[in-house]
Order: structure tokens, then sequence, then C-alpha cells
């Protein structure tokens, strides 16, 4: 007998929070964002590498940023009792890679990857906890020319996507502009990085002087002084003209660019998106020359960016610059017998050694219902494999859009299609 207790709860379809799935429809756009990221990225020079998700926990720790290590972690114990960290971005991981190999490498280095990254953030707008980045990474340039070509990577990632000049700004700054404030005001390293974690937040906080006043205390006025009386360097006017000679004609200087990671030593750089319905950040990177040096042996200058999924989508869709959705099965093949079914089998198999992505209707419905599924589903042609289709070994094709039909042999099918598509 049934009783509550042994009645099974229905497990929820949401998926875990702030993560997301992906229907089909948002995997075409998925795959489109990748396709048009290693595409441009490639045609730079940039070579693909991948890695686990699975990083020992000590990579990130006082490294990078205490509050995404401290507080923005998914860190676990597994069973032989280490500590394991999911990546929650992916350069200690590249960094950890490039200096393993620092011998075999030719520099300069040029990497790029589009990994999955963890952090445990508040789910809002732009902001979830799993999302794919884009990472393009530069090693072994300590010239200025490298923070160039990574820029003018990032603004032609934004022309591939469809943008406009006008429709986004790439604004750059340069730490060692705070490195030089701190030195005359002879900050600790730890109040440094405090300093630039609540810079980096500075446009969404309300009592940003009270803050840095608890942080710098009597310094706190003079550091803003002379934070507010420099509004350049030389390395950014450098950068500046050579991306103009690019015809990157959006960058502009603007010092209260910081960014959250510790590692960043020189040119930072973020892209914003100008539409006032999406004013935010939708990436954003820059020069990083020590972070290799906590493997050991020399120091590699790099310079890279991280370029997000979500923010990139919003992009688009405030831009209204979406691909739409085709399907990718080109041929729907109806059929109205068992035998049919098998004969539509070997035809399917035939056609797809051609390059045309077939399905076969394995159903028993009426004529009129496949062609309706086909319709659904998107799949412009349809033709239905009948007894005397068998017989005749000829079919007749529908386009169903336009509603034009054709009837053709075997071997004159895939050729049609094409003609077609
Ligand atoms: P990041 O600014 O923390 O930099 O992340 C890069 C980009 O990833 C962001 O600008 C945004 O597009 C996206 N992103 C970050 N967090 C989230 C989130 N919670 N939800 C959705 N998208 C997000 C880095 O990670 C550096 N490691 C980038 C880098 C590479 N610097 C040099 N090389």
């Amino acid at each position: 007998m049934a009783t509550e207790d042994n009645q099974q709860k229905k497990l929820s379809t949401e998926p875990y929070k702030g993560v997301r799935d992906f229907y089909p429809q948002d995997m075409q756009i998925e795959r489109y964002i990748f396709d048009t990221m290693s595409r441009v990225t490639e045609s730079f020079g940039y070579s693909e590498y991948s890695a686990s998700i699975l990083e020992p926990t000590e990579l990130y720790q006082s490294k990078t940023n205490d509050e995404i290590v401290n507080e923005q972690t998914y860190t676990f114990t597994d069973r032989g009792g280490r500590e394991v960290t999911l990546r929650p971005e992916m350069t200690p991981t590249l960094a950890r890679m490039v200096a393993g190999k620092r011998h075999d490498l030719t520099f300069p280095l040029r990497w790029y990857s589009i990994p999955n990254v963890f952090r445990y953030e508040r789910p809002q707008r732009g902001r979830v906890r799993e999302h794919w980045q884009l990472n393009a990474d530069l090693f072994g340039v300590s010239e200025l020319d490298a923070e160039v070509e990574i820029i003018s990577l990032a603004s032609s990632l934004m022309k591939a996507f469809g943008a406009e000049d006008n429709d986004f700004e790439i604004r750059m700054s340069d730490r060692s502009i705070l490195t030089s404030i701190f030195e005359e005001l002879k900050t600790s390293e730890e109040v440094q990085a405090k300093v630039m974690r609540l810079l980096d937040k500075r446009a969404k906080i309300d009592d940003f002087d009270t803050q840095l006043k608890a942080i710098l205390g009597e310094q706190s006025e003079s550091f803003v002084e002379k934070l507010e009386s420099t509004s350049s360097s030389s390395n950014l006017e450098l950068v500046l003209s050579q991306l103009k000679n690019l015809g990157v004609t959006n960058a502009v200087i603007d010092t209260s660019i910081v960014r959250g990671f510790d590692y960043y030593t020189g040119v930072v750089f973020e892209v914003f998106d100008t539409s006032s319905e999406n004013n935010r950040s939708l990436f954003g990177g820059g020069r990083y020359d020590n972070l290799l040096s906590l493997f050991g042996g020399d120091k590699i200058p790099a310079v890279g960016f991280g370029m997000g999924d979500v923010t990139i989508r919003d992009f688009l869709e405030t831009h209204d610059l979406l691909p739409p959705y085709n399907a990718r099965t080109e041929l729907f093949l109806c059929t109205l017998t068992q035998s049919a079914k098998e004969y539509a089998q070997k035809l399917a198999q035939a056609l797809r050694e051609q390059d045309i992505n077939v399905e076969v209707a394995l159903s028993d419905k009426k004529v009129g219902d496949q062609i309706k599924i086909a319709n659904k589903k998107g799949i412009p042609f349809v033709i239905c494999i009948g007894e005397d289709e068998i017989k005749n070994e000829s079919f007749t094709i529908k386009h169903l859009e336009s509603g034009e039909e054709k009837t053709l042999k075997e071997d004159a099918v895939a050729d049609y299609i094409f003609s077609k598509i």
C-alpha cells in the first residue's frame, strides 16, 4: 500500500542557482559567440589551449583577489584530503601552464581558451555562478606593442559581433599611476590591495570616501588629490595613439578604471557598452608582468583579457545583434509505412554522406502531422517516402516556406538542396 512517505518527492526541473541550461535555441547563440571568439582570436595568430576546471586551492590563495578567493570560490576537500577549487578564472591556470613549460615554449606566445569558470556571486543581470570566458593572452613582450595588439583584438571581436564604433567604448588606465602614488605615500602592499579593490567598486558604492578613510586614515585626502591630478601617463598616450593608427577610435583614457585583480601591473582596460539600457562593463584585462614569477624563474611579461559570454550576449540583445535561429537539419523524411522507414534510413545515410543533415520520421503519425512537425522545427525541406517512391526511386522534394515542389532522382537531391540554401 502506498503511503505518503514512500511516494517519491518530485525533483525540481530548475537548474542549480545561478547556472544556466542551454536549450537548443540558447546553445546556437552560445555556439555563435564561441565560434566568433575563436575565429577572430585565431586570425591574430593565437592557438587554443585548455585545462581541467579543478585546481589545487593554493593556486589562488593570496595571489589574485582575496574577495574572490575567500568568498566566491567553490572549494571542497577531495577523498584524498586535498583542497580543490573549481577555477574562478583562467589566468592562474594559464600562468601555471606557461611557467611549467617555459623552456619548451616559443615566445612571444599567443594563446587563447574559452573555459567555464565558477564564482559564488549573487546572481543578477550580467552576473551568474558559472560563465564561459574567452581568455586571450600574449606572453614575452614587455613593450607596449603587446597592449596595442591585445586591445585591438578586443576591438576586432566587438566589430565581428556586429558592433559599431559608437556602441562601445574602451576605457584604459595604468596601474603604475597608482603604484607611484602608493610609493610616495609609502603604502603597504596589503593596504594597496584594499584600496584597489575599493577603487574597482567605486562606481557601485555611495560611501567611497568613508571607506577610503577607514583604509588609508589621514592619507586618504592626499591620495584622492594625487589621483585626481593625474589624468594620464606616457604609456597610455602611446597606446592611445597607436590604437588610433590602427583605426581603433573609441579608446579613451579613464584613470578610474582599476580592475579587480591584484596581479595587474601596468595598462588595464575595460570595454563598456555605451547604450543607456545596458550601461556597464562588458569585459576587460591588462598587463600582469609578475604573476609567472610565483612559479620561479625569470619574469615573463604578460598581457591579456577575459571576455564573458553573459555580458556579450546581453550586449548583442541590447543592440539587436543576435543571429536568428536556424535549424541545422535541412531535410525531413516523412515515412508512410514500416518499409518506407527502412528505405528512408538508407536514403538518409546516402544523403548524410553528401553533407546533408537529415531527420527520419520514426512515428506512425499521419503525413500531414509529420510535415507539421518538420515545419515547427524549422526544417526547410521535406520528402515523403511511400510505396511509389520506393518503386520509382524518385522523390518529390518540397520547400515548406514557398510550397515549391520538384521531383528528383536520388543523386540530384543533395545538389538541389545546396542550390536553395
Ligand atoms: P574578470 O574581469 O574577473 O577578469 O572577468 C572577465 C570577464 O568575465 C568580465 O569582464 C565579465 O565579462 C565576465 N565575468 C566575470 N565574472 C562574471 C560573472 N560572475 N558572471 C558573468 N560574467 C562574468 C578575469 O577573470 C581575468 N582573469 C581576465 C584576464 C585574462 N586578465 C588577463 N588575462
